[in-house]
């Protein structure tokens, strides 16, 4: 069985430059404003949270299946994922759109110009899951990420009506959500992700207690950034694992994903939840030490040996034989 991961397709293109931009706008004119800054550095980054997080399930060895909506440009970072093992084959493509893009600006006192461009995501809606079950026989878990906001409601309400098992993954969208439609992104589901920040939105949106929560989702897993996680099952003690020591945090941006990666690479291979949270916080370990969502590469031996130095031998052993060779 596998998994389908569905959220955002995006590319981040950034920009640095060189100056201050305050220095060239002139507070009174700012209804005017029109300027152009010449850009030392462009950088193209593959992202979107569907894209990280396939990304992460296959360099842990799975063959997860990307769910989400692209343009025709698509075609690169296509090759690059399906080089890397996942499955791109349900990728709707926009005939009109081209896919989701971030551009921004940062310049040396870290100010920034940013816009993001949703474009073919807001084809996400058109995408049904039966079909892809179809082709690749039923899911065992549907992750419901970031992404169009009418294309996670109907992933969400397609997963209850089949039956199929869901992961609710609202992360960045509940800043803009109101309180009844982040209620139907979580009744139900197996598993509910977000960091601890966003555990209080939801609460507070919703107007469910915590233990109202836990009562609708069968567990929820809250991320604590440096501190690491906790999971809390309907029914089981609360595990909590710490973050890999000694990292040397580069860039965040990404490592909620990785971490949702691992953590269903684990629950996949059937090891329990703090294995699971164990594989996560490893895996998140590479990306938060880099720069960019999906640069990182490692052996099966650097992956199994990281985690023993963080959480000991036993649970190396656990997890390497499932490891892509
Ligand atoms: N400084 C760090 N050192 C080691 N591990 C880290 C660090 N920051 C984050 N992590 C790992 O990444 C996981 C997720 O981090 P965090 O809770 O910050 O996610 P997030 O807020 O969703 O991040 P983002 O949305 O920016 O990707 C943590 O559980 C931890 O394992
Ligand atoms: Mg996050």
């Amino acid at each position: 069985m596998s998994l389908f991961v569905a959220g955002s397709i995006a590319t981040d293109h950034l920009m640095s430059f060189g100056g201050r931009f305050s220095d060239s706008l002139v507070v009174d004119q700012l209804d005017k404003l029109s300027v152009s800054f010449l850009v030392d550095d462009l950088e193209i980054r593959r992202g979107g949270c569907a894209g990280n997080i396939s990304f992460g399930l296959a360099a842990l060895g799975l063959r997860p299946v990307l769910v989400g909506a692209a343009g025709e440009d698509f075609a690169d970072y296509r090759s690059w994922l399906e080089r890397h093992g996942v499955d791109c084959d349900s990728v709707h493509i926009s005939t009109e759109r081209h896919t989701a893009r971030f551009v921004c600006t940062t310049d040396t006192s870290m100010a920034q110009f940013a816009s993001f461009y949703p474009g073919a995501m807001s084809e996400a809606r058109l995408v049904e899951l039966a079909p892809i079950a179809q082709r690749v026989g039923e899911p065992s878990y549907v992750l419901v990420g970031p992404d169009d906001p009418e294309g996670m409601l109907r992933h969400t309400d397609e997963c209850r009506q089949r039956g199929y098992r869901f992961v609710a993954d609202p992360s960045q969208q509940l800043a803009f959500g109101e309180g009844d439609m982040i209620r139907r992104l979580i009744d139900g589901a197996a598993y509910l992700f977000s960091n601890e920040y966003e555990s209080h939105l939801i609460q507070s949106k919703t107007g469910w207690s915590e233990d109202d929560v836990l009562a609708r989702v069968g567990t929820q897993v809250v991320t604590l950034g440096k501190d690491g996680v906790r999971v809390v099952a309907r029914g089981a003690e609360t595990v909590e694992v710490g973050a890999v020591p000694g990292v040397v945090a580069v860039e965040p941006t990404g490592v909620g994903d990785a971490f949702r990666a691992g953590f269903l690479a684990a629950l996949q291979w059937s090891l329990d939840h703090e294995r699971a949270a164990q594989v996560g916080c490893t895996l998140a370990a590479y990306v938060v030490e880099g720069v960019g969502t999906q640069e990182y590469s490692f052996t099966r031996e650097q992956f199994a040996e990281r985690l023993a130095t963080a959480y000991g031998d036993r649970a190396a052993v656990e997890v390497r034989p499932h490891l892509a060779g």
